[in-house]
């Protein structure tokens, strides 16, 4: 007995068997699904290497939970928001934050933390300035540029962690404006957190994000203050105590 008919044999009798034209279909649909996959991951590659893997620069690439150090009871509570974040997030309950407080406070370090862990397991993530963001987006308008402005939205759009970093630094023009109201759109339309980091207090944010914006990203969002005093000088006084 052949291996056909062995298998046949082991059929149930209600099993009808796949025809070559059926089995030709089928291999034809999953090449294309394969193609169309790999042309997609290919665009956000070529996208991602055009921006840098993450954003994260050299002195946040180590930031970690385990490296931080919490000396206080906001230190605490900012630290379990972001580790409570990440299992959210792989529980399937993706949710915005915003990190406000002045400078060394360390609200990169644990924005850092948090996508360093999404990394981990292969998530993306792009952790930019407003400043950098409008650059990389004038950019784009350029002819000679290596992506297209609608590829770098739509990677905007669906990167699965993006981070806004020093929100309200600078003052942006309506133009600017618009766009950050159209990415932070997007991304609640495809359910994709949005993380925010800004010196201001919600007053001031509010003024410079929009109502309409803030509403978004705190619908399902955590709000952290950073009130205690940057991380080097609470070091050097805790030295000078000595
Ligand atoms: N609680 C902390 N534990 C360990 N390192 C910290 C802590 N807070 C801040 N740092 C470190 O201090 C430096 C400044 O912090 P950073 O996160 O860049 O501040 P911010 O973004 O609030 O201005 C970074 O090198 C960071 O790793
Ligand atoms: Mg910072």
């Amino acid at each position: 007995m052949n291996l056909m008919q062995k298998l046949q044999q082991a059929m149930p009798s209600h099993v009808v068997p796949y025809t070559r034209e059926q089995m030709e279909q089928i291999h034809q649909q999953s090449v294309e699904q394969t193609s169309l996959a790999a042309y997609e991951h290919h665009q956000s590659c070529k996208v991602q290497a055009v921006l840098g893997r993450s954003g994260i620069g050299k002195k946040h690439l180590k930031c970690s939970f385990e490296n931080y150090t919490t000396a206080n009871q906001g230190q605490r509570q900012a630290f379990n928001v972001s580790r409570r974040w990440v299992s959210e997030f792989f529980d399937g309950m993706p949710k915005n934050f915003v990190f406000s407080g002045s400078t060394g406070t360390g609200k990169n370090h644990l924005a850092c933390a948090m996508a360093n862990a999404l990394m981990a397991r292969n998530k993306s993530v792009l952790v930019i300035t407003v400043a950098e963001l409008m650059l990389k987006i004038r950019d784009k308008y350029n002819k000679a540029s290596t992506i297209t402005e609608a590829q770098f939205m739509k990677y905007l759009a669906e990167v699965d962690l993006l981070v806004l970093d020093e929100v309200g630094v600078q003052r942006m023009n309506d133009h600017e404006a618009i766009m950050l109201n159209s990415i932070v759109d997007a991304r609640y339309t495809n359910e994709k957190p949005t993380g925010i980091l800004s010196n201001l207090n919600v007053n001031d944010l509010t003024q410079v994000l929009g109502e309409r914006v803030i509403e978004r990203l705190l619908e399902s969002g955590e709000w952290v203050s950073f009130t205690w005093e940057s991380y080097r000088r609470q070091a050097r006084n805790i030295k000078g105590a000595d």
